[in-house]
């Protein structure tokens, strides 16, 4: 096999390594996760790939750029459906007013994350978490913490539009009526600003009192956005978001993306290299559940420090 291995191979060569990502984030261990993971849960489809060395990170690559804050900083999370652990030991900073894309390969637990982020997970019984995720100093996963307030700052758009059997207008003034915001001339301020950052405002501005439902999958999407951003959130978390829409939507929806970071601040998983790559500041590579690697997109695509992520930017595997 020379020069090739099966994946859980090159997981448990090389993840004996610490992982520290560049632009100076707190060291990150997958170590003996993956490892005892991959001894039990061989990968359902053996994988080929080519083991090469990785690159050697370039010096002037992990000299500090300045950085924005960090707004979310995920310390040491599992997360457990029953007894089943799906998050190991994830230690994740998000920055403020940046995109970070989660990438990995079907099933690694990106959508787990992104919900341990406003709670989703509650909505079911037996679930569980392990560790922290802070945010203004204090831990969002405390049992205390006001959920309907949580998803609010949090707000999640799915792979599928989630309009409301409501007329275009409504879908958003809904939204804001469940925050208590029912001044009229404040709640149409409101909707046109949020459908102004969704970049939607021009497509629908004429057809406010028309249903959404008759609005195309694309508008639709843009209209869920909308709704989230209506009731000012610190973070909007997409999953999968663009990749039930036609080149075109997800293209809006990407310069929208870009747009928006001046004002907040976004987590989204996708299976599309070629988006984290265009839309994303900071890329973390997740696979069984683990970390593999974090770092600035542009390192991650162009020089990253595990071979692993070599092999899956590049296409070999998931
Ligand atoms: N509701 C659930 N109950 C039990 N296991 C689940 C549930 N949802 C997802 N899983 C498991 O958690 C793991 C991660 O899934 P997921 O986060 O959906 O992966 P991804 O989004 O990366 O494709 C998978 O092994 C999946 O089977
Ligand atoms: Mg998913």
């Amino acid at each position: 096999m020379d020069k090739l291995a099966r994946v859980s191979e090159v997981s448990q060569t090389e993840v004996k390594s610490e992982i520290n990502p560049p632009l100076g984030q707190g060291l990150v261990k997958v170590t003996e996760t993956i490892a005892k993971t991959t001894a039990s849960e061989p990968l359902e489809t053996p994988v080929t790939v080519e083991v090469k060395e990785s690159p050697k990170p370039e010096k002037a690559a992990l000299e500090a750029k300045p950085q924005p804050p960090k707004l979310l900083t995920i310390e040491k999370l599992n997360f457990y459906f029953g007894d089943h652990k799906v998050l190991k030991d994830v230690d994740l900073p998000i920055l403020e007013n940046s995109i970070t894309s989660l990438i990995g390969p079907s099933g690694c637990g990106k959508t787990t994350l992104l919900r341990c982020f406003n709670r989703m997970h509650d909505l079911y019984p037996n679930n569980h978490y392990e560790g922290k995720i802070v945010m203004d100093g204090r831990n969002i996963l405390d049992k205390g913490e006001d959920l309907i307030w949580l998803r609010s700052r949090l707000g999640m758009v799915f792979q599928k539009p989630t309009p409301f059997p409501m007329s275009v207008y409504d879908n958003i003034a809904y939204g804001l009526k469940l925050k208590k915001i029912t001044n009229k001339p404040l709640v149409r301020e409101l909707v046109e600003k949020s459908l102004k950052q969704a970049n939607l405002w021009e497509e629908v501005k004429d057809r406010l009192k028309e249903s959404a439902l008759g609005l195309s999958g694309g508008q639709q999407q843009r209209l869920s956005i909308a709704r989230s951003l209506a009731v000012s959130p610190a973070v909007l978390l997409f999953d999968e978001a663009t990749s039930a829409l036609d080149p075109i939507s997800s293209a809006k929806i990407e310069e929208m993306m870009v747009e928006l970071k001046k004002e907040v601040t976004m987590v989204v998983v996708t299976h599309n290299m070629q988006q984290a790559a265009r839309i994303s500041d900071y890329t973390a590579l997740m696979w069984l559940g683990s970390l593999v690697e974090y770092g600035a997109t542009t390192d991650i695509f162009t020089r990253p420090k595990m071979k692993m992520t070599e092999q899956y930017v590049a296409g070999n595997f998931g």
